[in-house]
């Protein structure tokens, strides 16, 4: 199917270019051919829109929505932190504040291959984590994917306990009213593979299954930090239900695509939660914002 897409794209446009983008990209970023070429200039705004006149559009080479979506997100982030990368620059010019920090750095480079997040999200998390473990309670994530978060927050934080929660094998059901993600979306990883990443990592408890009746035995552990990096309404709003109980004072939730609008669901689960609560979302950077529970 992807084979069919590839060839017929590439039989009718007779680009140079989609040569490139075929044997290069795939190569240097890890992402299937068949998406790089669906990616175009399709944003997820535009792709909202019908038609609209694209090659992409046609129904030949039509890609579902969150093939897209997935497409775009990889790309984001990679690109953004393979530029960051090598040129050690922010898009400003400037040095990021991250370039100096050669523990962070190192950290990063073990899990780059395994994460979605950008690097200026992860060094946040870096931080944040480092702050929290000084105090009592567990540390969590809930959405994992191909460890590469879970890593992060496990090499920083040694002494603490780290619980895991994830499907292991893609989203579950989804709400078409308001998220943009399908079931199954990220299925390319699996519990084995993802302990295999993190078996020099001392205290990790993996928790598969659908979350929140994953956690059910955990109801009381209390936790200093929580990475929840879910993209569907409903697993978010399970999480705030699960953890910010069970956050100790001072303890810090961050969220990954608070504002990003392939996840509106993020945002209307943190906005809906807060509104009777003292704590209000504090934007760390672009699509990802914190909390920390008074
Ligand atoms: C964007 S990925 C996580 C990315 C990861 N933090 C990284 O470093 O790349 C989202 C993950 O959330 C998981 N997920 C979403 N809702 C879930 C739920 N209710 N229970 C279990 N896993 C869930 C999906 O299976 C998927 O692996």
């Amino acid at each position: 199917m992807a084979d069919e897409k590839v060839k017929k794209f590439a039989s009718v446009t007779e680009l140079g270019t989609n040569l490139l983008l075929r044997n290069f990209l795939p190569k240097y970023f890890g992402i299937p051919s068949y998406l790089i070429l669906s990616l175009g200039t399709i944003t997820p705004k535009e792709s909202r829109k019908e038609g609209g006149g694209n090659i992409l559009n046609f129904p030949d080479f039509m890609l579902s929505l969150d093939e897209k979506f997935r497409c775009w997100k990889i790309m984001r982030s990679k690109i953004k932190n393979l530029i960051q990368t090598i040129t050690g620059t922010s898009r400003s010019g400037e040095e990021p504040i991250w370039a100096g920090d050669g523990v962070f750095l190192s950290l990063f480079k073990e899990i780059e291959d395994r994460t979605l997040v950008s690097i200026d999200r992860c060094f946040n998390l870096f931080q944040l984590a480092r702050y929290a473990a000084h105090r009592e309670g567990d540390i969590a994530e809930v959405g994992v994917y191909r460890g590469g978060t879970g890593r992060l927050l496990a090499r920083t934080c040694p002494k603490k306990t780290i619980h895991l929660f994830d499907t292991f094998s893609g989203m579950p059901e989804t709400d078409g009213e308001i998220d943009l993600h399908k079931k199954d979306d990220f299925s390319d990883s699996s519990l084995e593979s993802v302990r295999a990443f993190l078996e020099d990592c001392p205290d990790i408890s993996f928790h598969p299954g659908i979350f929140p009746a994953s956690a059910a035995a955990l109801r009381d552990r209390s936790f200093c930090f929580a990475h929840i990096d879910v993209d569907i309404y409903q697993s978010a709003r399970a999480s705030l239900e699960f953890f910010y109980p069970a956050m100790v004072p001072g303890g810090v939730m961050v969220f990954d695509d608070y504002e990003w609008e392939g996840c509106p669901g993020i945002k209307q689960a943190l906005d809906e939660f807060l509104a009777d609560k003292p704590e209000s979302p504090i934007i760390t950077t672009r699509y990802q914002c914190m909390l920390i529970k008074i």
